[in-house]
């Protein structure tokens, strides 16, 4: 994750469903990070890359590095798609081995790779083979405990893979354990490529943070861009010593417009449910006791989830408010 990835840099999470191309477009409107990171690309064993997927990712991703995730299991699979990528504009290779959705980790793809060590190499040796851009990974430290988290690191730098971004919990702990930053800096200590820290980074303090108690490369940001989606032209202001922006609620709404107009989902697909997904990680930062989260939750209709939104963005005084971005 160094290809045009500045030391000090931030990227975006993948987030499967939400931060994908058309979150990166109202991204290049807001400032965008310094990465994007597509989501999972699932490679059984007969699946083939469609050029158009590529292209349009890319389109998308014009105003930075796009680095293109893959996940799976069969060796032969990845090599193959690794090789249709590396004829492509992007930045590098990304190989999941994180993931804990348990229909994924039981395949021994995603986080399950993290309990069967030599099938871990082989893919990463495989993945290496076809791909001579960077070839980054992004991990967690475990799978129940973290007892093997050196020889992991071992096998990814045997393998040489360029960059590791590390979401600093088990698998098994999902989206809520206990961070566990000292294991970045572990890595960070032990092997001389590039590592990215990933895991509850929501706030710029908390990236000064972790960039100086690591002393990591760089940071990576999911659930606290899609809150916040302000927060990578803030951290560059900040670096510039320029005085930070905050939007008000009234810039909060016009972005879930924007969610509204930028994702085009295919028939079946279902709008409401997408912006209250969206709404899922931005309502803890609108009220600390969940009632604009309450509300969305009860619409029914696109209808009613615009007039609950007004009430809570707009309504009286309240588009005035500065919104800060951070959990209430
Ligand atoms: C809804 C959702 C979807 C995710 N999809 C992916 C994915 O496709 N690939 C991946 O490597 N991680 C995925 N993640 C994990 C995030 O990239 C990130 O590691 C995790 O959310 C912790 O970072 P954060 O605290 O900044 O959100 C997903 C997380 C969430 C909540």
């Amino acid at each position: 994750m160094t290809h045009g990835f500045p030391q000090g840099g931030i990227a975006l999470a993948p987030m499967r469903h939400l931060t994908q191309g058309p979150f990166w477009q109202i991204l290049n409107q807001y400032g965008a990070p310094d990465a994007y990171v597509s989501e999972f690309v699932r490679v059984h064993k007969n699946f083939t890359l469609n050029p158009r997927q590529i292209e349009d990712n890319l389109a998308y991703a014009d105003k930075c590095p796009l680095w293109i995730q893959l996940m799976g299991n069969d060796p032969d699979a990845l090599l193959r798609n690794a090789e249709i990528l590396q004829k492509y504009p992007i930045a590098g290779i990304d190989f999941n081995v994180g993931c804990p959705v348990p229909k994924i980790y039981k395949k021994q793809a995603g986080g399950g790779l993290l309990k069967n060590l030599p099938l871990l190499k082989t893919l990463i040796c495989s993945l290496r083979t076809g791909c001579s851009k960077p070839l980054s990974v992004k991990m967690r430290i475990g799978f129940e405990h973290a007892e093997n988290f050196e020889k992991i690191l071992d096998i990814l730098h045997e393998a040489q893979v360029d960059s590791i971004t590390i979401h600093a919990r088990t698998v098994k702990d999902r989206y809520g354990g206990q961070i566990r930053y000292d294991f970045i800096r572990r890595a960070v200590e032990k092997l001389p490529i590039p590592i990215i820290a990933n895991g509850d980074i929501n706030t710029l303090d908390d990236i000064k943070y972790v960039l100086s108690f690591t002393r990591c490369w760089g940071t990576m940001l999911g659930r606290a861009a899609v809150r916040n989606p302000w927060i990578f032209s803030q951290w560059h202001s900040h670096n510039k010593g320029h005085p930070i922006d905050y939007p008000r609620y009234k810039h909060v709404f016009e972005y879930l417009q924007k969610i509204d107009k930028t994702f085009k989902l295919n028939r079946n697909a279902n709008k409401l449910g997408l912006l209250k997904n969206f709404c899922k990680y931005i309502g803890p930062a609108i009220d600390a006791d969940g009632d604009f989260w309450g509300q969305i939750l009860k619409s029914s209709t696109e209808s009613e989830f615009w007039v609950r939104c007004e009430q809570g963005l707009l309504k009286g005084l309240q588009g005035e408010k500065v919104f800060r971005g951070e959990v209430a």
